[in-house]
């Protein structure tokens, strides 16, 4: 059984490479909370809580959030960044979770499925350990889908034959359903804008800042890294300027079976 994507080499940089612009954290709390009806009693679990980027904010929402990783290196990244949040991070794999049965009023799972080949596993997990009546928030950033830029930079990866370690790039978004999982009320989205030079979109392909990349050889990965370097110029006409990107948010809540 293939192993999950753990994060251990990503937590120096992930939050420089994946924290979101000022004041957007909150609103991403905000929509979650909103998606999933939290209450301000709910006790939450998050599955690859990772550094806190969606946790923390969170906590602000509810009574708790317990987040599990098998990334010790990330799990540290948060800790030095908790301050009072209601946030507590625990070494753990999704797909068995050591947690009683019917104990969170909601989980929370933000760019992870992906990343684990027992995903279904890890949602009969989430499933298990939720109450009666909890709900899964399956959600990710758009940034992937490439926003505004008009291609996604991880589209040059796949096209070499490279694909996620669990759930596809094609299924990801519905996964829970393909595991049972019922979608309750519509896709949850905020906008969003991103300010940054082509050259730093170059620059973490070819510092292999995606998960994606980190599987490559070195001539695929130069062979992508010419390719997006063709379409940025193209798009933008220098590496060097900043540019805006529109992107954004979703969230999908679910009921297990
Ligand atoms: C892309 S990061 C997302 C972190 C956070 N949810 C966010 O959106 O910022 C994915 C995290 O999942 C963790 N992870 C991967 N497989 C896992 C598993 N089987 N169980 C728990 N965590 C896992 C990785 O170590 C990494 O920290």
């Amino acid at each position: 059984m293939p192993e999950s994507v753990v994060f251990d080499r990503a937590a120096g940089c992930y939050d420089a490479t994946r924290g979101f612009p000022p004041g957007v954290a909150e609103r991403v709390a905000a929509l979650l909370a909103e998606a999933g009806a939290l209450a301000a009693r709910a006790d939450v679990l998050e599955i690859g809580v990772g550094t806190g980027r969606i946790a923390l904010p969170l906590a602000a929402h509810v009574r708790r959030v317990v987040g599990v990783d098998l990334s010790a290196p990330m799990l540290a990244q948060l800790l030095g960044k908790r301050g009072g949040a209601r946030v507590h991070p625990l070494r753990a794999d999704a797909a068995a979770l050591p947690f009683a049965s019917a104990r969170f009023d909601a989980a929370v799972g933000v760019h992870v499925l992906h990343l684990i080949p027992r995903w279904r596993e890890a949602l009969a997990e989430v499933e298990r350990v939720l109450r009666p009546g909890g709900v899964y928030l399956h959600a990710a950033d758009d940034q992937a889908a490439g926003g505004s830029l008009g291609f996604s930079p991880h589209e040059l990866v796949r096209a070499l034959g490279y694909e996620n370690a669990g759930v596809s790039h094609r299924k990801f978004e519905t996964c829970p359903a393909e595991a049972g999982f019922t979608q309750v009320g519509p896709v949850h989205r905020i906008r969003f804008a991103r300010r940054l030079a082509p050259q730093a979109m170059l620059d973490r392909m070819a510092e292999r800042s995606w998960s994606i990349t980190w599987k490559m050889s070195d001539a695929d990965l130069a062979r992508v890294v010419e390719r997006l370097r063709a379409e940025l110029l193209a798009r933008f006409g220098a590496l060097d300027r900043e540019v805006e990107i529109d992107t954004g948010f979703w969230v999908r809540a679910y009921r297990p079976a």
